[in-house]
């Protein structure tokens, strides 16, 4: 093997997941109102969920939890929500903006971050893991061929109704509703990130 075909080739690692290299490469959310039924359920949701907890975690405390919202959930979390929004007296359209998803998304998954009591690993490495778990169930949904959709909005900040409709504690905090359904076609592609304008590439 010639010295030029063996750097090319110790640049492929042996493990390379081509199918895995290519959905990060291409992959994107469906916009949540263009998700409908059918949404995933049964097992294939749970390894949907068990894909997503497969997330990096400091000191394994699992400082997260799921809120599978099935349609009565959703229903009744749009109404508190729709209720709520009045009480702050937010505008009405952006009320029903935000509510609209809850009730026309076939599943909506709430991630919420639920640190733990811990010595050695700080309550913002939690968060990130928490994250990190949003962003696999995600990935997750879109790998398995689910139109998916992290979003949060005002309701995803707001305690109060977090605590009533959802049932949150005091230190929980919403990472995100992941809508997942059936997409139609992929939407045109989003600007991206220029890597060389947020990468500083040091010797
Ligand atoms: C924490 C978080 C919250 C978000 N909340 C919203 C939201 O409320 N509304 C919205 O339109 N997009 C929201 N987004 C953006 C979309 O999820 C997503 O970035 C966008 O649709 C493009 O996604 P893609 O890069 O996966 O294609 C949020 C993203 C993150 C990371």
């Amino acid at each position: 093997m010639s010295e030029t075909e063996k750097s090319a080739k110790s640049e492929i690692p042996e493990g390379r997941n081509e199918g895995a290299v290519a959905f990060f490469r291409t992959r994107r959310s469906r916009p949540a109102k263009m998700l409908r039924a059918p949404a995933p359920e049964g097992e294939a949701l749970r390894d949907l969920l068990t894909m997503a907890a497969r997330a990096p975690d400091h000191g394994k405390l699992e400082p997260w939890r799921f809120i599978v919202m099935g349609p009565e959930t959703r229903a009744a979390f749009a109404d508190a929500a729709e209720a709520r929004g009045r009480e702050l007296g937010l505008d009405p359209d952006r009320i029903e903006k935000s509510v609209s998803g809850f009730r026309s998304s076939p599943l909506v998954i709430a991630v919420i971050a639920s640190p733990k009591p811990s010595d050695k690993v700080p309550e913002i490495e939690q968060l990130f893991s928490a994250a990190s778990v949003a962003y696999g169930l995600l990935n997750a949904a879109l790998a398995s061929g689910w139109g998916a959709n992290w979003l949060t909005g005002w309701m995803a900040h707001d305690k109060p109704l977090l605590a009533r409709a959802l049932g949150l504690g005091d230190g929980e905090t919403l990472v995100g509703f992941i809508h997942v359904g059936t997409a139609g076609r992929t939407p045109p592609e989003r600007p991206r990130p220029d890597i060389d304008a947020i990468t500083e590439w040091r010797p």
